[in-house]
């Protein structure tokens, strides 16, 4: 089953991607928070991310956010430019700021914009595409009404988080609209939304038997879930870190050397304890471990005390 780590903006950066695929691993594919255009150019920030470099030896996939045609290939040239051969493209963001640009879900909106990118995708034959996208805006036939176009398109897969824009991540994902958009796509489809575990991803695509054509879902992206126990790609099961036996369990190893690699990218690059505290606040903030210790973590206005308050997490 192919296993995608979802982009999750703030989170996941090259570090973080690095840190997981070189402590971790087990992901087939690790994806970009979107890059976009902002003031009219490419933001330098997200290309930053991008850079081939950085990411040497990761399976990564860039991800894009655009309005149409003209954006999309800007950004597509900007990625082509620093040899990527693979990109994604983001339908599916709810961000209101994006969504009112026409980007994103709200991309959803205008099919004809979905068409314009659908011909910059074939005027370059040497990139391979993806979809991410959720089931619409507002409501599912928005979505279902650009299968026709995003069936035009070449593409490896589609990635379908199924909820609207606008639930944000409010409900529960709509099955019944997933099984319609597998129906209706003649792409491969990858599941993405509220999965907390490998066994579990494996449990649902097998429940699915009956519904859907399970030879059409290629597997799961997982976000959140990986975010709250980066080790489950590596050690089976969903067993919180802290319910384990004590000693260095797997969960706890995977924990104490993507910390030690994150941390030490942070002191190393970045200036000043508020700067350096906050890339590593987001290093914690989904983690599944005792409240009390991610609350002493967060509340940590120190470098010393930081350092404390990890402590505490590694000798439990
Ligand atoms: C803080 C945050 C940032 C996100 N950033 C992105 C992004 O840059 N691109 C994208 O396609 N999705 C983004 N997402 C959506 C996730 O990739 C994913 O689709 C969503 O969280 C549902 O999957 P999950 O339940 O496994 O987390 C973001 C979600 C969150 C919570």
């Amino acid at each position: 089953m192919y296993i995608a780590f979802a982009p999750l903006q703030g989170y996941t950066d090259a570090i973080y991607r690095r840190a997981h695929w070189e402590c971790v691993g087990g992901v087939d594919e690790y994806y970009t928070p979107f890059v976009r255009i902002e003031h009219g150019e490419v933001r330098k920030k997200d290309l930053r991310d991008t850079d081939p470099e950085r990411n040497a030896g990761v399976p990564t996939v860039p991800q894009v956010i655009a309005s149409g045609g003209d954006e999309f290939a800007r950004l597509c040239d900007a990625l082509q430019g620093q040899g990527w051969s693979r990109i994604d493209l983001n339908m599916g963001c709810p961000f209101p700021m994006q969504v009112k640009a026409g980007r994103g879900s709200g991309l959803l909106l205008y099919p004809d914009r979905i068409e314009e990118i659908q011909r910059e995708m074939l005027r370059r034959p040497e990139v391979a595409f993806s979809v991410k996208m959720r089931t619409g805006w507002e409501s599912v036939d928005e979505g279902l009404s650009c299968m026709n176009i995003i069936n035009a398109m070449p593409l490896v897969h589609v990635t379908l988080h199924p909820r609207l824009g606008r639930q944000q991540y409010k409900g529960m994902p709509d099955m019944e609209a997933f099984r319609r958009f597998c129906e209706a796509c003649r792409h491969s489809m990858v599941y993405n939304g509220d999965i907390s575990g490998i066994e579990n991803g494996k449990l649902r695509i097998e429940n699915w038997a009956d519904a859907v054509d399970t030879n059409k879902i290629k597997g799961v992206m997982i976000g959140r879930g990986l975010l709250a126990r980066p080790w489950i790609t590596a050690c089976a099961g969903e067993t919180p870190a802290y319910q384990e036996e004590a000693g260095e369990t797997p969960a706890y190893q995977v924990l104490r050397s993507m910390h030690e690699r994150i941390y030490r990218h942070a002191t190393e690059t970045l200036c000043g304890d508020s700067q350096v505290l906050s890339r590593l606040y987001a290093f914690w903030e989904y983690l599944d471990i005792p409240h009390k210790q991610k609350k002493a973590i967060m509340k940590a206005t120190t470098l010393p005390r930081y350092r404390e308050a990890v402590a505490v997490v590694f000798k439990r």
